[in-house]
């Protein structure tokens, strides 16, 4: 099976955790692309969803489903978004799409936190893959001297900038072995909007799709 089809597995068993549910986040990603399509179906019981990015936005509304402003919304009941990397505590990485903010701004603000992705993002200890950091753009150099200062190896994504008007730094070689702490240091560098880290706020359940089926933690 290819790493999209083990995508759209773990997008069809998100179905069953958001049947009934009739206000939703939804993040962003090739894996979250799958479950909105499969959302279509279901449209009928929402009465409105939050997105992460202009790009599920977009997405949903071609669908008919409905997209509401969090300030509107309130507390949301679930929120289903991929990941990067997941650690056996569910903390994860996200933000290689560049949603990262809105992600953590929704993953805040509701109850549960669905993590759907391939089996190949569950990993023992996070930081292979490069951790994105969202920065004011004239912060950029200053919070890069500051990722090095951590050991990392910042990157600027050129060419790229987020549906806040920032840029990104990916930085590599992180070998995030107290997520929370890091978060949080990361998080006190002045000029960064939103490091990748979702550890305060980690995921309550995590589909991992594989050939051998779902793999659902709990
Ligand atoms: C976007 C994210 C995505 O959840 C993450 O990049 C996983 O993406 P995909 O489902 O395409 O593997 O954090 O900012």
């Amino acid at each position: 099976m290819t790493q999209d089809e083990l995508k759209k597995k773990a997008a069809e068993a998100a179905l069953e955790y958001v049947k009934g549910v009739t206000l939703l986040g939804i993040g962003t990603g090739s894996t979250v692309n799958h479950f909105i399509e499969l959302l279509a179906d279901l449209k009928g019981d929402i009465e409105g969803t939050v997105s992460s990015s202009e790009g599920s936005t977009k997405r949903l509304k071609e669908l008919g489903i409905p997209v509401l402003d969090l300030n509107a919304a309130g507390e949301l009941e679930i929120y289903v978004d991929g990941a990067d990397e997941v650690n056996p505590h569910f903390q994860m990485v996200k933000g290689g799409g560049g949603a990262l903010t809105r992600e953590k701004i929704i993953a805040g603000a509701s109850r549960k936190f669905l993590c759907i992705a391939d089996e190949s993002k569950y990993v023992p200890v996070l930081g292979k893959f490069p951790l994105p950091v969202e920065v004011i753009p004239m912060a950029r150099s200053y919070v890069a001297r500051e990722m090095v200062k951590l050991g990392g190896q910042p990157q600027w994504r050129e060419n790229y900038v987020t549906d806040n008007g920032n840029h990104i730094l990916d930085v590599h070689n992180l070998e995030i072995l107290d997520p929370p702490a890091l978060e949080r240091t990361i998080n006190n560098i002045p000029g960064v909007v939103t490091v990748g880290i979702f550890a305060l706020r980690p995921a309550d359940i995590v589909l991992l799709g594989s050939p051998d089926g779902i793999r659902a933690l709990k």
